[in-house]
């Protein structure tokens, strides 16, 4: 039950060193403790799946647990008789940045739903990013509402007039993208032919992003802009601690890389 859980207590996004930060090519995992302690699970040995042949509800389930953390779009658009939607989407993810596209997956079975319908129809809609403070409020929109209902006022949000594109923006959201529809795909299943996912790409053609949240670099701060992550089942995470690592350079590394490809 959820009341017997400690209340949410806000924490700050700290950094700190890498996990391994003496790590050279090369090294194997049980150099560290913590990685010594990972493989430890090896011992279980692993379970296969077949994909094709396994239970889709069962698939569902363990593939949106393994495939984390995702972020979350919060779709805005709008039908073509004028109805406001809101929808919450974490098969998310930026495509490209030249040109901006960002891609969402609406499910289409038992019927497609309502944002699919609302971006094919009027090719636009804006994607607003969550952050953790009004997680609550943007989850009500996840309601198995008919399409003559809309979601804003449930939600508590606010609608913000976007620039170039109807459906508008949700003003609590320290990023967000106004976009139209570049390309929509039927995902097939290979097997029966029909049609049971949509996957939309959006060109990005005007971003909002909060004052506050904007680094000197021109990027969000993750301390201040809390962007929320999906997990499996109905879990969502915060962001917890980040650290960098740097990306290795070959006119740095060359020698070592070729010593280790003799071995
Ligand atoms: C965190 C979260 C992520 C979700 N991600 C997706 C998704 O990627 N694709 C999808 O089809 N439905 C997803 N859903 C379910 C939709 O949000 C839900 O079906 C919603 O009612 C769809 O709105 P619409 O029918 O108005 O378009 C998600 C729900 C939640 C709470």
């Amino acid at each position: 039950m959820a009341s017997e859980l400690p209340s949410f207590t806000p924490s700050a996004f700290e950094l700190s060193q890498s996990p391994n930060p003496s790590f050279k090519f090369g090294q194997k995992v049980e150099a560290t403790a913590e990685g010594r302690k990972w493989l430890e699970g090896e011992k279980e040995g692993w379970k296969v799946i077949e994909a094709g042949a396994e239970d889709p509800r069962k698939l569902y389930a363990l593939m949106i647990s393994g495939v984390t953390p995702r972020p979350v779009a919060f779709v805005s658009s709008i039908s073509a008789d004028g109805i406001e939607n809101l929808g919450l989407f974490s098969w998310f993810n930026m495509v490209s940045a030249y040109p901006p596209v960002v891609s969402i997956s609406v499910t289409a079975i038992p019927r497609v739903k309502d944002t699919a319908l609302n971006i094919r129809a009027t090719k636009e809609f804006t994607v607003n990013v969550i952050s953790t403070p009004w997680i609550d409020n943007a989850n009500a929109c996840s309601i198995d509402a008919p399409n003559e209902v809309t979601e804003w006022p449930l939600s508590g949000l606010t609608k913000a007039p976007s620039l170039h594109v109807k459906p508008p923006r949700v003003k609590e959201s320290a990023f967000s993208m106004e976009c139209e529809l570049f390309q929509d795909i039927d995902i097939k299943h290979p097997d029966t032919g029909a049609s049971t996912q949509v996957l939309i790409l959006g060109l990005v053609k005007t971003i909002h992003v909060r004052n506050d949240m904007l680094t000197e670099r021109g990027t969000l701060d993750p301390d201040k802009f809390q962007p929320v992550g999906r997990l499996g089942d109905i879990l969502y995470s915060t962001l917890g601690k980040g650290y960098r690592i740097a990306r290795p350079a070959w006119s740095d590394e060359k020698e070592t890389v070729i010593e280790l490809n003799k071995l």
